[in-house]
């Protein structure tokens, strides 16, 4: 899903060989107005900094200064065996860090983002990133371990998340189908990172709330990424901040489109979004169905606070597997983020606190867990799945029998890791009943 200003797109300068790819993403960046601040220290979305205003605005903030050659030695070159996908900033590649790179550094894996020098995000982008990550941390967000700016070259080196990110479990076909108890931890975990955002001493807008920018460590602990359109929020006795319209389709406030008027709320309108692609498995926008489905919201909100309309939005890669109450109770908050009037949205505290106790109902059916098979086309498997007499309505592959629930299920994060264990072993996601661990 590709950012989008609706209002200009600034020109972009040449880059080297290395950092010259080109995607159908880089065409439609986000580029913001400039906006000033004077508290250099504290902002978000200051003004550009020199490199040495920029350091000195982040005394304490324990992030390192990385030069080009050092990140280059971390990543292999940037080697596309290191490549782990691109968005609107540029490509990021997976590297590894440790005293060999720089004295002092702890042993890590990480994740280097690279500006792409061609495309619409810039200096901006990427201080606002290095200022917010800077000065805030918190279990749900990111951490950043350091910087680099080197004449134009812009990078940020991430703590490496193993399972990257939310958009790729729920929309990419290679990926199992997330169960139900790990998309509500993933939503309070992000919920989380966004409330603390919010309830921050300086509070901060993050504008670019959306599956694509929630990334998933190896216990599908969620935390949220991209500061790159971050803004502090109203100060004083201000409602909201004016700015220029950027976000992602399909996730951004309806008032903030026709106002640009930016407030908190706007972010929890986003957060709604994402509740209901973990709740029906759909994109907030697929220009691949039915005109009327198309947009994820209007076609979903009718069916919100009706039981049975539910049920029928539901994501069917769940295959049932979901607590009823817990599905009612998430969606009708969907419905309350999703209000027209900012005011009428909860508060992200609000959410965590309506999100959390769903995670103990025990209205789970009862029947066994299974995976959609991803790729798998024919094969034994199709029969064992049919002959348990759950015959395969899903959209993609087929479905196997993990555990009985009754008979030990497995956590979701143990579900998790098994996951991620059989794509490191790039063996098949396929467990039978009988198979024992
Ligand atoms: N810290 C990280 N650890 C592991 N993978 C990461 C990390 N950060 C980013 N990635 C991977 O890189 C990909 C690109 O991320 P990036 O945030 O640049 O773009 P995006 O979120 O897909 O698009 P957008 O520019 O609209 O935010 C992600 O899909 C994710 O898989
Ligand atoms: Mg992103």
């Amino acid at each position: 899903m590709s950012k989008v200003s609706w209002w200009s797109l600034l020109p972009g300068c040449c880059g080297s060989d290395d950092h010259n790819r080109r995607s159908a993403k880089s065409a439609n960046k986000p580029v913001e107005k400039q906006s000033s601040f004077s508290d250099i220290s504290s902002s978000t979305t200051t003004g550009m900094l020199s490199p040495e205003d920029l350091s000195v605005s982040l005394v304490g903030s324990n992030l390192h200064v990385f030069t080009l050659a050092e990140l280059k030695d971390a990543t292999h070159g940037f080697s596309m065996c290191n490549f782990l996908g691109e968005g609107g900033f540029g490509p990021v590649y997976k590297g590894f860090i440790d005293e060999k790179v720089k004295p002092g550094l702890k042993a890590q894996p990480v994740a280097v983002k690279l500006l792409d020098l061609d495309g619409g995000q810039g200096h901006k982008e990427w201080q606002a990133e290095v200022l917010v990550l800077g000065r805030l941390r918190h279990p749900h967000l990111v951490k950043l371990i350091g910087y680099c700016c080197e004449d134009e070259q812009r990078l940020l080196v991430y703590e490496f998340m193993p399972r990257g990110s939310l958009e790729n479990h729920l929309f990419k076909r290679y990926f199992a189908a997330l169960p139900w108890l790990t998309r509500l931890k993933i939503a309070i975990g992000a919920a989380k990172g966004l409330g603390f955002l919010h309830d921050a001493e300086k509070p901060v807008i993050y504008r670019d709330f959306k599956a694509s920018n929630i990334l998933l460590d190896s216990d599908c602990k969620a935390k949220l990424s991209d500061f790159g359109l971050a803004k502090d929020g109203p100060e004083g006795d201000a409602t909201h901040i004016t700015t220029r319209v950027m976000g992602t389709h399909g996730y951004a406030a309806p008032e903030y489109i026709m106002t640009g008027h930016l407030t908190a709320k706007s972010d929890v309108y986003s957060f709604g979004v994402v509740l209901l692609e973990l709740l029906t498995g759909r994109r907030c926008v697929d220009k691949a169905r039915p005109g009327r489905e198309q947009n994820l919201v209007e076609w979903a909100k009718p069916c919100l606070t009706d039981a049975r309309k539910l049920s029928r939005i539901m994501d069917p890669t769940l295959d049932g597997q979901y607590s009823t109450m817990g599905a009612q109770k998430a969606a009708a908050l969907v419905h309350q983020c999703l209000s027209q009037s900012p005011k009428r949205r909860p508060h992200m505290s609000a959410v965590v606190e309506a999100l959390e106790p769903l995670l103990e109902l025990e209205d789970l059916p009862s029947g066994p867990f299974v995976y959609v098979a991803p790729g798998a086309e024919h094969g034994d498997e199709e029969g064992e799945a049919k002959a348990d007499g759950r015959e395969s309505g899903r959209r993609h592959g087929h479905r196997h029998k993990l555990r009985s629930p009754k008979a030990g299920r497995l956590s979701d994060v143990a579900l998790c890791r098994e996951v991620g264990a059989r794509l490191k072993r790039n063996s098949p996601l396929l467990q039978t009943q009988n198979e024992t661990r």
